[in-house]
């Protein structure tokens, strides 16, 4: 179970469904880092640039769901850096929901199935489209092979 979330996780790390977050606007003039933002200027966090940024995470465009697993792979680890659902008092509130679900959606699936790639390349495109503000997978040819259960 902490694989699967962390496969979830690292695939959530990559490839952000929102790579630009929410824009915001500033209530009052704000000083970041030395930065001064004035009053009603509109803010984005590139989830995206941070969730691939090298210093924060090691070969980030390489899929390592370790990166979310302690040493002997029993726990999950929280990383500040890591924010698909936005933070702050307007992040995401379906947060628990949409982890919950998509975690009984992936193991569901790999549970029931052996998936492998449908065409002769053998290779699937991991690239995402992107869809207005979200990043959407892209079509796979896949094969899903029923697992026989075990009673
Ligand atoms: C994988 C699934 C989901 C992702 C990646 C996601 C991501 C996000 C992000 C990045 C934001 C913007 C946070 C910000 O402004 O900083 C957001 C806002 C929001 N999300 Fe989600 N979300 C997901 C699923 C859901 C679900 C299942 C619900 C409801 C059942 C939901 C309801 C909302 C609402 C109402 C807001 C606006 C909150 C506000 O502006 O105060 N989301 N979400």
């Amino acid at each position: 179970m902490p694989y699967t979330n962390a496969v979830i996780q690292e695939t959530m790390r990559i490839t952000p469904l929102f790579p630009a977050g929410v824009p915001h606007v500033t209530s009052e003039d704000y000083n970041l880092g030395g930065y001064s933002i004035a009053k009603g200027t509109v803010v984005v966090s590139m989830t995206v640039a941070i969730h691939n940024d090298p210093d924060i995470w090691a070969d980030p465009q390489v899929f390592l769901p370790e990166r979310f697993l302690t040493a002997d792979g029993s726990r999950n680890i929280n990383h500040e850096a890591f924010f698909p659902f936005g933070v702050g008092k307007r992040a995401c509130p379906g947060k628990h929901l949409a982890k919950h679900n998509l975690f009984i959606f992936v193991s569901s699936i790999f549970q029931r199935f052996s998936l492998s790639v449908g065409n002769s390349s053998g290779k699937v495109n991991l690239n995402p489209k992107q869809i207005s503000s979200t990043l959407a997978p892209t079509p796979q040819e896949l094969v899903f092979t029923p697992r026989s259960i075990p009673d």
